[in-house]
């Protein structure tokens, strides 16, 4: 395989990740997980978050470059988060990227955070081409979109309040099960029994909208209720109910995209996309429709620098100049805006 080789930064939220990409080849990625700063808060604070990116970047850079085996002048561009994310942490990425890519003389390419979850596919599957239809499910963002093309985005749907893996954080909290909550749900609900309550599924009249709120909610008048009552069920139950009600709109909703289009392409991305549940649930549904599903592994689906790189060999292929060194980060970016 060959291709351009590219630096891809992400550092929008707690991970701070670094990849050496040869057009859609990963030759090196590597992580430094903030998990264990943020746990004692119970979430990600964004000031330490900025911090830790500040420390890990510059050594994370040059561990990712060593291990794919190439010198900085050989690489063709930089890429890096531009947005969407916390201001701070962005702006650490982004700034350094900046700095390498114009003392390197080589081009910048800022690059959509969930433009990159939506690309991570291609890096596991050579097949995976639009049109397709995407589930996003992460911290900050749920979606469905409809990619017609590379670069054109239907935004089909998406949480009206909290995202998928939002949700599963402040869940996992409410039950002290810590940070980060996604992870800590999977885990648990291993040896629950997921029909054990039925939670609520909300916005059933909304094809490919989400609303996690209410299940909080309903959640916590549920264990109190249980817990005055002495009919607490085991937590493992509670946990594999939550993670059941979140799996199943999220399963729903795409399944109702991909009726709707007739499209044959489902890719998935985003932190929440890891869960064993809702990767599980999504094959069997896409082996009865006789679709193709293409959810790469989970350290693809979480965040890493690989995917941001992935978006530029993309934007590269098609002759895409870089971005001018005058850009700024942009917190609020949008995908297909
Ligand atoms: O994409 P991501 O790594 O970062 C953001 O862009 O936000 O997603 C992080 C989210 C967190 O809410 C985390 O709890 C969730 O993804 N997550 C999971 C799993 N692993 C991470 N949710 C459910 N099951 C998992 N195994
Ligand atoms: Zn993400």
């Amino acid at each position: 395989m060959s291709g351009p080789l590219v630096l891809g930064i992400e550092t929008s939220c707690d991970e701070t990740g670094v990849a050496v990409l040869e057009g859609m080849e990963v030759r090196s990625s590597v992580l430094a997980s903030q998990v264990d700063l943020h746990a004692r808060f119970g979430g990600v604070v964004p000031e330490v978050a900025a911090r830790a990116h500040v420390e890990a970047i510059r050594p994370l850079v040059h561990q990712a470059i060593t291990k794919a085996g190439v010198h900085p002048d050989e690489l063709d561009a930089v890429a890096v988060t531009q947005g969407p994310g916390l201001v701070g942490a962005l702006m650490v990425g982004y700034a350094f990227g900046k700095s390498l890519a114009y003392s390197l003389g080589k081009p910048l390419y800022g690059i959509d955070h969930m433009e990159g979850h939506l690309f991570a596919p291609r890096l596991a599957f050579s097949g995976y081409e639009p049109p397709a239809i995407v589930l996003l499910a992460s911290g900050g963002h749920s979606q469905i979109v409809h990619v017609k093309a590379w670069g054109d985005y239907e935004i089909l749907g998406g949480t009206i309040d909290d995202a998928a893996g939002e949700a599963l954080d402040k869940l996992a909290r409410l039950m002290g099960l810590g940070f980060p909550g996604g992870p800590a749900i999977d885990r648990d609900a291993e040896n629950g029994d997921p029909s054990a309550i039925r939670f609520p599924r909300a916005l059933r009249d909304r094809p490919y909208d989400f609303s996690f709120s209410g299940l909080k909610t309903s959640v916590v008048t549920y264990l109190e209720k249980a817990k005055s009552e002495g009919s607490l069920p085991p937590r493992e139950d509670v946990s594999a109910s939550i993670q059941e009600a979140i799996v199943d709109v999220l399963v729903t909703k795409t399944f109702n995209a991909v009726e709707a289009t007739g499209v044959e392409v489902i890719g998935g991305g985003g932190g929440v996309l890891a869960n064993r549940r809702l990767r599980e649930r999504l094959a069997a549904e896409a082996d009865a429709r006789g679709v193709g599903l293409f959810v790469p592994e989970p350290v693809l689906c979480t965040d890493n620098g690989a995917m941001i790189g992935s978006v530029a060999v993309h934007k590269m292929e098609r002759g895409e100049q870089g971005d001018p060194l005058t850009g700024d980060v942009d917190p609020a970016l949008r995908l297909g805006s």
